[in-house]
């Protein structure tokens, strides 16, 4: 056999040197994103709230904050000494609640009962009327909708999609950008030397989901805004922060029993509070979080192997959304002739 001429043999040489040296790299950038994810979930300490106020007069502001993920943030902000607003459509709801926070906690309450559907401009007007004198710090922009059951695009009532688009996108965005003057009030005046707005996102919105094409497109739209949104406030100090979940037990995802990975909104949102502003499973991801440990597993492995973009498990989704779908419609068929009987 011919010998290789010297240079060919150099060139290989280097080639495979470049290879292994690139392989060791992105073998250490994952190694080096799973530890930070175990570090960020459960070895460093919680997260102070005193630098948003907690404790010294500043306020939050809680939007669907009369059940499921918004009442537990409401009343884990209160928990750590943040005065709390509970924004939802239910008059009665919300001072049941803010009744048992103010007891319990020792905080003061406002509550709003607003319609966030209403795109109108004396909604914002109201909204703005019952916080513009309050030092406001922290907004969770938690309210959202989602379709009645997994549905395609075509079949999707009008009133549901309007719906979706208005609550989650251009109301959260509308009332970002009326908070946001009142946020950097209260930290030049240093009531708080930081402000926190956060945006409660779906991992319908990281992975692409058929069936609900809609809210999951919804939910894609805060990716951007959010961290976009971080870059343009950070000079202002405040805090932006795009939060994901998977499943968690509540009337929206009418999932009623806990699991591993659906956690009750107690842990999810004590997840999230305890780890606001770290990465958790959302390594590649700046101003974005998925903080509850099991979700943020999820994310890690998908990020790491598929990619939350493949089409394979959009496929999956598919096909396990078209047998849930059709499983529902048959429930409710049986509904409708047992009432009819
Ligand atoms: N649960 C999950 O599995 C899950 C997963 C991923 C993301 N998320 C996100 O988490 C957020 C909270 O969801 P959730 O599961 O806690 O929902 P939920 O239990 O159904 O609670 C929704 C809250 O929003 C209020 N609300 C609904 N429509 C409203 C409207 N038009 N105007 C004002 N308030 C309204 C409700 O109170 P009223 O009825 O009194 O108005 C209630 O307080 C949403 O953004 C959702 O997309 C949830």
């Amino acid at each position: 056999m011919p010998a290789l001429p010297s240079f060919n043999c150099k060139l290989l040489t280097g080639l495979l040197y470049a290879a292994t040296a690139v392989g060791v790299l992105k073998i250490s950038a994952k190694i080096y994103g799973f530890l930070s994810l175990i570090v960020n979930l459960f070895l460093l300490p919680p997260v102070d709230y005193s630098k948003f106020g907690a404790k010294k007069g500043a306020w939050a502001v809680i939007t669907g904050a009369s059940e499921g993920i918004g009442q537990e943030f409401a009343k884990q902000l209160a928990s750590r000494g943040l005065n709390v607003v509970l924004v939802s459509r239910t008059q009665a709801k919300l001072e049941e609640i803010a009744t048992e926070i103010e007891s319990k906690y020792k905080v003061q309450t406002r509550v709003v009962a607003a319609d966030c559907s209403k795109n109108t401009p004396e909604l914002y007007a109201s909204l703005y009327k019952a916080i513009e004198e309050l030092p406001v710090s922290v907004l969770i922009n938690n309210v959202g909708r989602s379709h009645a059951g997994p549905v395609l695009l075509e079949e999707t009532p009008d009133d549901e999609l309007e719906n979706i688009l208005t609550i989650n996108n251009a109301f959260l965005v509308k009332m970002t950008k009326l908070t946001i003057p009142l946020i950097d009030r209260t930290v030049k005046s240093k009531q708080a030397a930081k402000g926190l707005i956060v945006n409660v996102g779906s991992f319908a919105g990281l992975f692409p989901t058929p069936y609900l094409a809609v809210y999951s497109g919804s939910k894609a739209f805060l990716q951007n805004f959010s961290q976009a949104l971080s870059i343009e406030l950070k000079e202002k100090n405040i805090e932006v922060e795009l939060i994901l979940a998977y499943f968690v037990t509540t009337a929206l995802s009418a999932i009623r029993r806990s699991s591993f990975f659906i956690p009750t909104p107690k842990k999810f949102v004590a997840a999230t509070l305890r780890n606001m502003g770290r990465r958790g499973g959302a390594q590649d991801r700046f101003a974005t979080s998925s903080p509850y440990p099991s979700h943020a597993l999820i994310n890690y492995v998908a990020n790491n192997t598929l990619g939350v973009f493949s089409e394979w498990i959009a496929q999956s989704t598919y096909n396990n959304m078209k047998i849930t779908k059709a499983k529902r419609l048959r429930k409710l068929q049986k509904q409708k002739a047992a009432k009819a009987e």
